[in-house]
């Protein structure tokens, strides 16, 4: 696979080394000021012998990049976060222009299969009230936010799976919890790239599901799997699409 990828900061860096591991070629690395990235801005000239484009710049240049790319007919992995406000105009570039974007907020495959797996666990345990869920992540001690956007993703699979929970809350309770709250809590200290964990706790025992990063290297292997699941794709795919066409064999998301 011919990759272009769009932004060369941390993420850039680790996927065109990830990327080359596995065989395939950077073709360029595109940045305006980073050293070493080969050109200063996407242009439909650099994107002739690419097969896809790996995008892990900044919000406000995601759209513009999408555009580039789909007009040039080419296949975009569109990593960048906080442009979600435009998605509206991100799903009309491919309907207008065609060509293929696949987006996540996280593309690690681990978290990704963690996600199934706390789906399916989620579904299992709404059968079984005397399991009462409740999810807790660690990061390391420069993390702006919490809770992570991970663990507000595992809120949302629980909730969507078991009656029994609908709101979630991630505050410091000063009170009792209600039986309808889903509690996400975090820990923030030394250099924990991220833990996320989801309990069940029963009266007589506990059922723990847990994923532990190891690094950034999770990313960029699942942005690279997804290059390759787009390649020969047409149409405009989140994450879970490929994740439900990789566990069922499906290959009905193909809008080609
Ligand atoms: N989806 C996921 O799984 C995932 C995982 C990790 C990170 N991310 C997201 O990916 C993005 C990048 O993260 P990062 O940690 O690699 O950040 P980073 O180290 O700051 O890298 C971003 C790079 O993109 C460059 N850039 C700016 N304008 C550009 C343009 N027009 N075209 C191409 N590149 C441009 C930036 O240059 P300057 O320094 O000059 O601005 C910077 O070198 C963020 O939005 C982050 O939230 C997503």
């Amino acid at each position: 696979m011919n990759i272009v990828i769009s932004g060369y900061g941390r993420m850039g860096q680790i996927i065109e080394q990830k990327a080359k591991e596995k065989g395939h070629f950077i073709i360029s690395t595109v940045d305006p000021i980073a050293t070493g990235a080969s050109n200063k801005f996407l242009s439909s000239d650099i994107l002739k012998e690419a097969d896809v484009v790996i995008d892990f710049s900044i919000p406000e240049t995601a759209l513009k990049n999408a555009e580039i790319v789909c007009s040039a007919g080419k296949k975009i992995v569109m990593g960048t976060t906080g442009w979600y406000s435009n998605m509206n105009n991100m799903q009309e570039l491919v309907s207008t222009k065609g060509s293929a974007i696949i987006w996540s907020g996280n593309f690690s495959l681990g978290v990704n299969i963690f996600f199934a797996i706390l789906s399916r666990a989620s579904e299992i345990m709404n059968s079984f009230s005397e399991y009462d869920p409740f999810i807790h992540e660690f990061h390391h001690n420069k993390k702006a936010d919490s809770p992570s956007g991970t663990a507000s993703m595992m809120g949302d699979i629980v909730i969507n799976s078991i009656d029994r929970k609908s709101v979630i809350v991630s505050e410091e309770l000063k009170r009792q919890i209600s039986p309808e709250e889903l509690h996400i809590s975090s820990t923030r200290g030394g250099s924990i790239p991220g833990t996320h964990l989801l309990t069940f706790d029963s009266p007589v025992d506990t059922i723990e599901l847990k994923h532990t990063a190891r690094g950034r290297e999770g990313f960029a292997l699942g942005a690279i799997k997804a290059g390759e699941w787009i390649m020969n794709k047409n149409g405009f795919f989140n994450i879970n699409n490929m994740m439900q066409d990789i566990i069922k064999g499906d290959n009905s998301y193909d809008q080609s």
